[in-house]
């Protein structure tokens, strides 16, 4: 399965200074993986990548999802009690004067960013710091808020679309494929108005077993959208049986509860026919389509079963996130590990950022998984985390 993270540098090249920052990015994460991680394990000095999970509410229930999804960890009135909780505007701002100096990218997600309350006032906050912003949002407001993003030079956009119209309104919920395709082209026209080529637009699709086989039209429907990019993420799934290692793993080892990681025994994954995906894909890879198509992780074709039908086989190991990313949840928590935030390392509302980032918390976690098999926890097998930046497995 290719790639095609060879033309990133070609639509990088067409914005210089964007592509400045991000290479600052990636060179932090790079440093992390060969000095911090080797020399002096438990602390760091980078930070890349920062994630701001914004709030737990979303407007939509996909089927997979760890968070909403049908065993979804963030059930009705409970998330609706967590919401109680969102950090308010100015504790951000506090926290992006603290990480400013590092330039990390930011990747704001939730629940649904659309739906924190001043996502407006705090992006435009952290572009006049200097930062990279991009939002991953499941696009049913950009329709409703397209000239106020193109306005603003958001830089870019990760938008969820997992199938053609009826594949994806079956995992997404009805309507929900047209009310992206209306903000796509909002966004389009404006950008033309406003002769912006701000925000980038890019779909990413969580490949599951209801949309695998209907891939190719949406690829196929994508064209119009005049997209950056689109991402093939083939999914975070897991087992009842790998829950229970992890679970008996983070109380030993770390003292810890965990709760998030059940959200992904979803079964999502069940009879996925590797070499059909892996023919769908390749044929949408030799489209003549003028954005990049990106598998993450990118396999070897014969080991795409071995990722959905093996879920404690590891295709990526040695996982770098806690020396160069964080995750800041809804409530000011931070975490390293984005999806699975049962190890809190303390709250931003209490403390400053790096007295947290290389607290003692912190670096017992670090130190716990630098000593861990392949450098993984059990139920890290299929973070997407990793999958972005992990060590690729020989055969893999
Ligand atoms: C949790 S959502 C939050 C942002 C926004 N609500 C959205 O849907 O884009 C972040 C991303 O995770 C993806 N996702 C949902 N369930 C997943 C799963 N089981 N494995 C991997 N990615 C998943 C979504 O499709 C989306 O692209
Ligand atoms: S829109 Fe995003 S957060 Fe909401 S249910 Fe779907 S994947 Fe989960
Ligand atoms: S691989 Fe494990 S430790 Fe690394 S980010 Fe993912 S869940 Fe966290």
């Amino acid at each position: 399965m290719k790639t095609n993270f060879s033309v990133v540098p070609r639509l990088l090249k067409k914005d210089p200074i964007l592509a400045k920052r991000l290479s600052k990015a990636f060179l932090a994460q790079r440093k992390a993986m060969a000095i911090d991680r080797v020399f002096h394990p438990s602390t760091t000095d980078e930070l890349g990548l920062i994630y701001f999970r914004l709030t737990p509410l979303c407007n939509l229930r996909c089927v997979m999802c760890g968070q909403r999804g049908d065993k979804g960890v963030l059930k009705g009135s409970f998330a609706a009690n967590e919401a109680e909780k969102i950090v308010p505007l100015e504790d951000y701002k506090r926290l992006v004067d603290q990480i400013k100096d590092k330039r990390p990218v930011v990747y704001l997600w939730g629940g649904e960013p659309f739906m924190y309350p001043d996502l407006f006032p705090l992006i435009d906050y952290m572009m006049e710091a200097g930062l990279v912003v991009s939002v991953n949002t499941n696009g049913t407001y950009l329709e409703k808020f397209a000239k106020e993003i193109v306005e603003r030079k958001w830089h870019a956009l990760f938008v969820s679309l997992d199938g053609f119209e009826e594949t994806n309104d079956r995992i997404r919920g009805a309507g929900s494929y047209k009310r992206v395709v209306a903000g796509f082209e909002a966004i389009n026209r404006e950008k033309e108005r406003q002769g912006s080529h701000y925000p980038y637009m890019g779909v990413v699709t969580t490949v599951n077993n209801l949309n695998y086989k209907d891939l190719y039209s949406l690829a196929e429907a994508t064209r119009p959208f005049k997209l950056a990019w689109h991402i093939y993420n083939l999914g975070t799934y897991t087992n009842d049986a790998i829950v229970d290692e992890q679970r008996a793993f983070m109380k030993r080892e770390l003292d810890t509860d965990i709760t998030c990681l059940q959200g992904y025994a979803t079964g999502y994954n069940d009879d996925i026919d590797g070499k059909e995906l892996y023919d769908i894909l390749s044929r949408i890879h030799d489209m003549d389509i003028d954005h990049p198509i990106i598998t993450v992780p990118a396999l070897a074709p014969d080991k795409i079963d071995v990722y959905y039908s093996k879920l404690d086989e590891p295709v990526r190991t040695h996982c770098i996130v806690p020396w160069c990313q964080a995750n800041i949840d809804y409530n000011g928590d931070v975490h390293f590990c984005a999806d699975y935030n049962d190890y809190p390392l303390g709250n931003i509302r209490e403390k400053p950022f790096f007295e947290i980032f290389n607290g003692e918390r912190a670096q017992k976690f670090r130190l716990a998984l630098k000593r861990s098999k392949n450098g993984l926890f059990p139920g890290c097998v299929r973070c997407y985390q990793n999958m972005l930046c992990g060590k690729r497995v020989n055969g893999f």
